[in-house]
């Protein structure tokens, strides 16, 4: 329960005893122990993103974030790797009981995870699918808009529609995702009746993360359009424009089939872009809201931030 006056009383502080109804996203190459713990922290809810992890490198992530928090913070596994099951199942012995599922069925993994004492929240980029979370019994839904980085739903679906559209229509607790970058945003979104918000891109653009300091750098450099949602028939993913996204868009506009996408992409690109920080082959998954960075804080300042806008976002609508 959360005992902080600052915020409602959402569902969120049902689910998770943190200070914030603020979740960081699970961000494949970008979202290591130290994100997560420095997360925790600040106040909010980190995530350890298994994505990009094989299963030793998760237990060394997990451990790593062990040593550098006492809160709780959880992992996300997106479902459609290969390695997924051994992900959850690491994490489990890892002692971990917060998982993020996503990319995958919310019906595969969510009783067998719950009958272990875990918390389960899916990623859903529809209505539809949210629902089916709530029937696979799932304790919360991220509702995830197009504007959000990384991977997300074919239907382009923005987030303000998408928590309209859910209004009052599922009983587990709804996180939004996709476009939050200020206080201000936060305070629409719980005011639309959203439990807490789901942020990834300006957590990928603070000093713990691990993107490559290049990639850091290209946040600032973003301007107000940057992003594209690329590579449709294949995975969708929202990308920072460059020499890789336009050879990509250039097959789109001649009708490239999946397999010549395929072809395009390779093999390690999302490495060798965010990691690695190649700027113009690799793959640099960022959402909309970079146009909004202009500097690399901590976790905990960029969380101080937040909040000082979701105050004063508060006190606007009360004065008026
Ligand atoms: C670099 C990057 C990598 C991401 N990787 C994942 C991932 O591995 N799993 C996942 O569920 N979501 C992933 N996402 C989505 C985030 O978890 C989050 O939902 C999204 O970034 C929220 O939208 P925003 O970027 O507008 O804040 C990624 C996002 C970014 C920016």
């Amino acid at each position: 329960m959360n005992k902080n006056s600052l915020w409602p009383k959402t569902k969120f502080f049902d689910l998770f005893q943190t200070e914030h109804p603020i979740v960081q996203g699970g961000m494949v190459w970008v979202s290591g122990g130290k994100l997560a713990a420095a997360v925790a922290n600040a106040g909010a809810l980190g995530l350890v993103g298994a994505g990009s992890m094989k299963p030793d490198l998760l237990r060394q992530h997990i451990r790593k974030a062990q040593s550098l928090t006492q809160k709780p913070f959880g992992v996300n596994v997106p479902l459609l790797y290969k390695d997924a099951q051994l992900q959850l199942q690491t994490a489990l012995d890892e002692g971990i009981r917060i998982f993020f599922t996503s990319a995958g069925s919310p019906k595969t993994h969510t009783a067998w995870l719950k009958a272990q004492g875990a918390t389960v929240v899916h990623v859903a980029g529809t209505p539809e699918l949210a629902l089916k979370c709530q029937d696979a019994g799932v304790d919360g839904v991220v509702l995830e808009g197009f504007e959000a980085g990384g991977h997300n739903s074919r239907d382009e679906l923005t987030t303000l529609v998408l928590l309209q559209q859910i209004n009052n229509k599922i009983n587990i607790p709804v996180i939004i995702a996709g476009g939050i970058g200020s206080g201000a945003a936060i305070a629409a979104a719980l005011a639309m009746g959203a439990d807490g918000v789901q942020i990834g891109t300006r957590f990928a653009a603070t000093q713990e993360s691990s993107a490559h300091a290049a990639f850091k750098q290209a946040m600032i450099d973003a301007g107000s359009a940057a992003t594209f949602l690329r590579l449709k028939k294949l995975v969708p993913v929202r990308l920072l424009h460059n020499s890789f996204s336009e050879t990509v868009r250039q097959a789109e506009d001649n009708c490239a089939d999946a397999e010549t996408l395929s072809q395009i992409l390779g093999k390690g690109r999302a490495k060798l872009g965010m990691l690695d920080g190649d700027l113009e082959q690799g793959e640099l998954e960022i959402g909309q809201i970079v146009s909004i960075v202009r500097s690399i804080p901590t976790c905990q300042q960029l969380l101080d931030t937040l909040t000082d806008e979701y105050r004063a976002a508060k006190s606007r609508l009360c004065n008026s």
